[in-house]
């Protein structure tokens, strides 16, 4: 069939002018090519190799093999009227074990900069999502304080390859990530399951992340600087149930608050810091520090996917993780005794709820609380679905589900907009399937279908309709998918 694209619709919902309109990436998810340009291991290629790490053994050796076929990728990207492309730089790629800057690595990036330019795509660097250097691991990682120095000066080495065309630098994605699910929960890499560590590396994130600002500020003071962070929206399972209200309140502390409190009020929340005492853990902060991280952001990158409900009452049939064997710990420190409760709302293929509306709570929250009054500006940096595709015998994807997931979040956006939120972009997850980190391949969250066997790229049926989004900058006011 061929899908009703054009929005003619007269009371379809219309954003602002120079709305951006992009999909996102990371480099370790599509890039492949791990021994290109003297490239060396990451914390990634490590973990993959770990007995029961990932579902069904998968690793990024092949991946999207985006690395050479970035060409392809970026006119793709154009079809799509994508008005910018958010990706990461893969440190081992540009600075091999955390060394020396690596002419050959920093060349990649120089070239797929220059492509997306030629077509009209602003390029949306992340320096950091999530693929440290193994050889940094090995002293330490996240957890300890030289790391973060070091991730000053990886960042200057590519703004002196990059920024005479980049004007927009984010410094992490989703530190919470790497801090709680790489060394507390283990189960991402660097696996590691020590709720000490994971206090260390948060603050030693933040620290690094203040110390590149400063540094590509300095490089270019017009440079514009953020940070992605991930998301939920905490609400107590029974608002009835004191425990239940005091586990969101907890949740909302050591998965939001933690990060947004020292980048927007310079300091750590009181309940960030109460909920890691209660396990006898402190960040470790030395004078200076809180300046430092406190050193301003002009932007606020949000991931969203879903929101909860908590409880201290374990529910009967809870959400499933990744199915993978290597044993697991809870990544929540502080809060280890809450679960989530489902609250019986549709789910995707990542047993994940899909909640629109959270995604308009999360913005006006953030606007009102965090970055309206220090004048930040809000981007949907990631927002998407995974589902389980079906390939019609004429090749097309009509996955329905996750066009329908796409245009309601993009409504909800909307409607955050209309509430006054300062909300200026949005960028669908993901361009492709790609690695989904602990699931492998298993887990699908492209608008554009990738053939893991022959590697061809088939745009879905979302990746059309969110092409006419991105060209109109209008969405349907409701009802243009069935279901
Ligand atoms: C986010 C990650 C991204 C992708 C999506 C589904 O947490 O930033 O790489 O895996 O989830």
């Amino acid at each position: 069939m061929t899908p009703q694209l054009a929005v003619a619709d007269a009371s379809a919902l219309t954003f602002p002018p120079g709305f951006v309109w992009g999909a996102a990436t990371a480099s370790f998810q599509i890039e492949g090519a791990v021994h290109d340009h003297g490239r060396t291991p990451s914390i990634w290629d490590t973990f993959c190799r770990e007995p029961g790490a990932v579902v069904n053994k998968d690793d990024g050796d092949v991946a999207c093999d985006h690395v050479h076929r970035y060409r392809e990728d970026v006119a793709l990207m154009a079809d799509l009227n994508l008005d910018a492309y958010r990706f990461s730089i893969a440190w081992p790629r540009v600075r091999p074990d955390g060394g020396a800057a690596n002419p050959a690595g920093l060349d990649f990036y120089s070239r797929l900069v220059d492509s997306l330019l030629e077509r009209g795509i602003t390029p949306w660097p992340t320096l950091y999502h999530w693929d440290l250097p193994q050889a940094l691991e090995d002293r330490g990682g996240w957890a300890s304080r030289d790391t973060a120095a070091r991730f000053a000066e990886y960042a200057v080495s590519v703004q002196e390859a990059l920024g005479d065309r980049i004007g927009t630098w984010t410094t992490f994605n989703e530190p919470w990530c790497s801090a709680f699910l790489g060394y507390a929960g283990g189960q991402h890499a660097p696996g590691r399951q020590e709720p000490a560590a994971a206090v260390a590396a948060v603050h030693h994130l933040l620290l690094a992340h203040g110390l590149a600002s400063e540094a590509l500020r300095a490089g270019d003071p017009a440079a514009q600087v953020g940070i992605t962070l991930n998301f939920t929206v905490a609400d107590p399972a029974d608002p009835g149930r004191p425990e239940d209200v005091d586990a969101a309140r907890r949740i909302d502390a050591v998965h939001n608050r933690v990060f947004l409190d020292p980048v927007l009020h310079g300091r750590y929340h009181p309940d960030t810091v109460a909920a890691f005492a209660s396990r006898g853990l402190e960040l470790p902060v030395q004078d200076g520090d809180l300046e430092t991280i406190g050193t301003g952001v002009d932007f606020i990158g949000v991931n969203y996917y879903h929101g909860d409900a908590f409880s201290t009452l374990a529910p009967e049939h809870p959400f499933q993780g990744a199915d993978v064997e290597r044993p697991t710990s809870s990544p929540m420190v502080g809060a280890e005794d809450v679960h989530a409760v489902p609250r019986g709302l549709p789910r995707t293929a990542m047993d994940w709820e899909v909640q629109p509306d959270g995604l308009r709570r999360l913005l006006e929250r953030l606007h009102t609380e965090y970055t309206g009054p220090a004048g930040v500006v809000l981007y949907i940096t990631e927002n998407g679905a995974a589902f389980d595709d079906e390939v019609a015998a004429d090749g097309s994807i009509e996955d329905l589900e996750r066009t329908r997931y796409v245009e309601d979040h993009v409504r909800a956006v909307h409607a955050a907009i209309q509430a006054g939120a300062d909300v200026r972009g949005y960028f669908a997850w993901s361009l492709l399937d790609n690695f989904e980190w602990a699931y492998g391949y298993a887990k699908r969250f492209g608008i554009v279908r990738v053939d893991f066997d022959t590697l061809e790229r088939t745009p879905k049926l979302s990746a059309l309709r969110y092409a006419e989004i991105a060209r109109t900058g209008r969405v349907a006011n409701g009802g243009s998918v069935p279901g």
